[in-house]
């Protein structure tokens, strides 16, 4: 039979909750998001049910995450259909503080994530990652939880995220969940309903573009450049002219690969209308033959 969900908004009780699961020496599961859920939502949800005895999902659009300009004000807010969607799947708490609980008055102390891995997103959106650290490390404390699940479609996010746990020794396991698709391909993201249709359509162009080229790795093409060229050849063709980068980093590292002779990651970041899209597969080492 299904517990029912608590809906907190205050920290003390959300901390009280999950520290009286842990008392009973059950797993906690954390699913950090800013709302808006959907399937990749909810396969984190699942890897979390999958994992742990107990779900804590929180739903905070993280306003020091978003520069200038950036999409904090119309980032979509659905909460009532959110929270549903978090009972239905079967989360035992639901943290959806308001932005006064989180950062009330003056603020001093952050957490500064120095020479981010990787170029990436960092250059295009400077602060953003300092903002990410910040509110993650926060929830890390208000929901004690043993184990956190984050997406792979923000892959540099995950990387800063683990390196932060490292560095700053937070007793929580960090689990990255593989990118979940629409049919067509296109990963799916809380930003894509601000798709026209005709941005949707062309959208596609992106991941067909990793696609093709991580096949064309499998196949044996090692040198990054080719690869990286022939991404941007292609998105170009689909209609994508606005890009703000591609690249091939290291999987663990995200440091800058010349040529695949370790696991790695092809990301792209592109700009359709008023929409900033990321997506990103894995680049696996072609067989060696003879
Ligand atoms: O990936 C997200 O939704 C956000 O960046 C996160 C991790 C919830 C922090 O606000």
């Amino acid at each position: 039979m299904p517990s029912k969900m608590h809906l907190v908004a205050d920290i003390p009780a959300a901390r009280r909750i999950c520290r009286e699961w842990q008392g009973q020496g059950v797993c906690v599961g954390l699913v950090p998001t800013m709302g808006a859920l959907h399937e990749g939502h909810l396969s984190l949800i699942r890897a979390a049910k999958g994992r742990c005895q107990r779900v804590a999902v929180s739903i905070f659009v993280n306003p020091i995450q978003f520069g200038p300009g950036e999409d904090f004000h119309r980032y979509p807010r659905p909460m009532e259909r959110d929270r549903e969607v978090c009972a239905a799947a079967g989360a035992d708490l639901l943290f959806a503080p308001r932005d006064e609980t989180m950062y009330p008055g003056r603020r001093l102390t952050f957490v500064r994530v120095e020479e981010l891995p990787g170029g990436l997103c960092g250059p295009f959106r400077p602060g953003h990652f300092d903002g990410v650290a910040t509110v993650v490390a926060k929830l890390f404390h208000i929901l004690p939880a043993d184990v956190a699940f984050f997406g792979e479609k923000d892959y540099q996010q995950l990387i800063v995220i683990r390196q932060m746990v490292k560095d700053l020794d937070f007793p929580i396991e960090i689990v990255g969940c593989p990118i979940v698709r629409e049919a067509d391909g296109l990963a799916m993201s809380s930003r894509n309903v601000h798709l026209t249709p005709e941005e949707r359509g062309r959208a596609t162009g992106l991941s067909r573009a990793l696609f093709a080229a991580a096949e064309r790795a499998a196949r044996g093409e090692r040198r990054s450049e080719e690869l990286i060229r022939a991404v941007r050849a292609d998105l170009v063709n689909a209609g994508i002219e606005s890009l703000d980068y591609v690249e091939i980093v290291d999987a663990e590292t995200l440091a800058p690969l010349a040529r695949l002779t370790r696991p790695a990651r092809l990301c792209a970041a592109a700009r359709l209308g008023q929409t900033r899209l990321i997506d990103n597969v894995p680049l696996d080492l072609p067989v060696e033959c003879g």
